[in-house]
């Protein structure tokens, strides 16, 4: 059974620590005190229904969106409140969930625009793009195509590449498997668990609970603009609650993308098996 929320901090070595953290759009409080530890070096896989308050999460800690009431701690510093620049100069970058790139550009366009904050140091900017293509060999083939004529993996590789122009500590990835085909599925998880074994530590929101929390190291649900229940991956997508929640029924274990699929619940309630 997954640890009940509220227990803020208590990991080892907390990079990012929220506390009753109050945020929302226009007269609304979307969020409505999100207690949130995310340990140094996870992969963090926050789950929940639609509407539940996943990306508001993401774009609160980015600074996209001011805390009404609460803390955020990043590295120990009270970061909320900050504006999105401040954020990224921290270390924190974030793939939104969707239409992050400008089409008309071209891909090599798009992701030195991620590293903005150090458009006038040229050197760093080689440095980085060179560092990038390594983790995205995709670049070095299509970095002269405007992202409009990519397919929707393909984008997401841009997405993914833009974000890692910072060289990040702590990734915010918002919905990756949003839209994409099993090949390109594979290949964006495979990344993802590159850029972990690379020492960054990742927030991922994703829909497709199975696949987010078969890489994830910790696992929390959302409903309703709170975090309900943290725990052990494998606790929760095997806790009956949740199951009958979000998942439509029991959910057997299923491995990281590429191993054969398990049989699928009757009915499961997440997107189409990838
Ligand atoms: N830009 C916005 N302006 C006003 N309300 C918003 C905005 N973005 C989200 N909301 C509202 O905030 C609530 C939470 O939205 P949020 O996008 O955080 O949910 P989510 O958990 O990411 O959902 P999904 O799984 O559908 O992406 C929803 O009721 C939504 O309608
Ligand atoms: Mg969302």
């Amino acid at each position: 059974m997954g640890r009940r929320c509220g227990a803020v901090g208590g990991l080892t070595d907390a990079v990012l620590e929220l506390a009753g953290v109050v945020a929302g759009y226009g007269g609304s409080d979307v969020l409505q005190g999100v207690d949130l530890a995310v340990d140094r070096g996870s992969i963090t896989c926050i789950v929940g229904p639609n509407g539940a308050g996943k990306s508001t999460v993401l774009r609160t800690i980015s600074g996209l969106l001011r805390p009404r009431k609460g803390t955020i701690l990043l590295d120990g510093r009270q970061v909320g409140g900050l504006a999105p620049w401040e954020i990224l100069s921290m270390g924190v970058a974030q793939v939104p969930q969707s239409g992050a790139l400008f089409p008309s550009l071209s891909v090599r366009e798009n992701v030195l625009m991620g590293a903005y904050i150090h458009r006038r140091d040229g050197a760093l900017l080689r440095e980085r793009y060179l560092r990038v293509e390594d983790f995205v060999p995709f670049l070095r083939e299509r970095g002269d195509d405007r992202a409009g004529n990519l397919s929707g993996g393909q984008r997401r590789f841009v997405e993914f590449a833009r974000c890692l122009m910072l060289d990040p500590h702590l990734v915010l990835l918002d919905e990756p498997s949003l839209g994409l085909d099993p090949g390109s599925l594979a290949r964006v998880f495979d990344l993802i668990g590159r850029m972990h074994d690379d020492g960054k530590t990742i927030v991922l929101v994703e829909q497709n609970v199975r696949l987010g929390l078969a890489v994830a190291t910790r696992a929390v649900v959302m409903e309703n603009g709170r975090v309900r229940m943290t725990g052990d991956p494998a606790d929760i997508l095997g806790n009956p609650a949740i199951a009958e929640l979000y998942l439509g029924g029991t959910v057997r274990r299923v491995d990281a993308p590429g191993a054969e699929r398990t049989a699928e619940p009757e009915g499961s309630a997440d997107r189409a098996a990838p």
